[in-house]
């Protein structure tokens, strides 16, 4: 991972409690296919983050421990999630045993790893037949008013991965074989559920303050970036009063160990 890379991924705890407070949870329906067939309950969220994922988790009953490298992060998951394991960690350097979990699952996080390191790490802590799974929230570009809104938001305000159009491929190019290659991996599996989330246009501005792009550029592009965000929202009919349905899709990348 480049310098730029590293400064990306390590973004997100600065804006921690606001993290917690906009960003989304995950469509349950998709938490169910990624561990559909898992040989057992126990799951690992790696890169917890503040725990969405973890929550969605443990809602459906599965037994979660959340690992996260980043102390402003993890902090604000043991404050909303007592009853969750959670530990400090990396995709890298995972503090389980071997073969513990059941499953690894990984919510707009799994783009951070070194997968080169990571691969064999997950492979490590994976029980025989285990699921590892990448879920990312991609906003539903085929929606014409948020194809406008990833227009005027410019390239690092709403990456690649955010959008419907791009997540297959951007996540394809993780190069899952690259975690272990056929040997340890079968066939990476994709599928997308619909989702959403209650915004207003300030809560929505809110939200995309927290992507990674946008807590890394320079305050006055950032401020820049968001006004012309502001602007559309106010103009667009759907989102200029009120609350509105988000629409979003999570999108699951599959893969379960030989
Ligand atoms: C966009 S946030 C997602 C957090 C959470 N999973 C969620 O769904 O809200 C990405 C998270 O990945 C973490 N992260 C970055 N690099 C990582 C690595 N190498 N290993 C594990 N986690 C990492 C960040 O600290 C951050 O909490």
């Amino acid at each position: 991972m480049g310098q730029d890379e590293r400064v990306l991924a390590s973004s997100f705890g600065a804006a921690a409690t606001a993290y917690a407070e906009h960003r989304p949870d995950y469509a349950p329906d998709a938490v169910r296919w990624a561990l559909a067939a898992a040989p057992g309950p126990r799951v690992l969220d790696l890169g917890a983050g503040t725990g969405k994922l973890s929550g969605t988790l443990a809602a459906l009953g599965a037994d979660v421990v959340a690992v996260e490298p980043d102390p402003a992060m993890l902090a604000e998951l043991r404050r909303a999630l007592p009853s969750v394991r959670a530990l400090a960690g990396s995709a890298e350097a995972i503090p389980l045993p071997d073969a513990y979990v059941d499953a690894v699952l990984a919510g707009n996080a799994m783009h951070w790893f070194d997968m080169a390191v990571a691969g064999p790490e997950i492979a490590r802590v994976l029980a025989p037949g285990g699921i590892l799974a990448g879920l990312w929230n991609v906003l539903d570009d085929r929606v014409g008013w948020i194809a406008g809104l990833e227009r005027v938001s410019g390239g690092e305000a709403i990456g690649p991965r955010d959008t419907f159009r791009s997540w297959r491929a951007a996540t394809a190019s993780l190069h899952l074989p690259r975690a272990g290659g056929a040997a340890r991996f079968g066939s990476p599996e994709q599928a997308e559920f619909a989702h959403g989330q209650l915004r207003t246009a300030e809560s929505l501005v809110a939200t995309l303050g927290t992507r990674a792009g946008m807590l890394t550029m320079p305050g006055e592009a950032r401020e820049a970036a968001l006004g012309r965000i502001r602007a559309f929202l106010a103009q667009t009919p759907e989102t200029a009063d009120g609350e509105f349905a988000l629409p979003m899709l999570t999108g699951v990348l599959r893969v379960r160990q030989r």
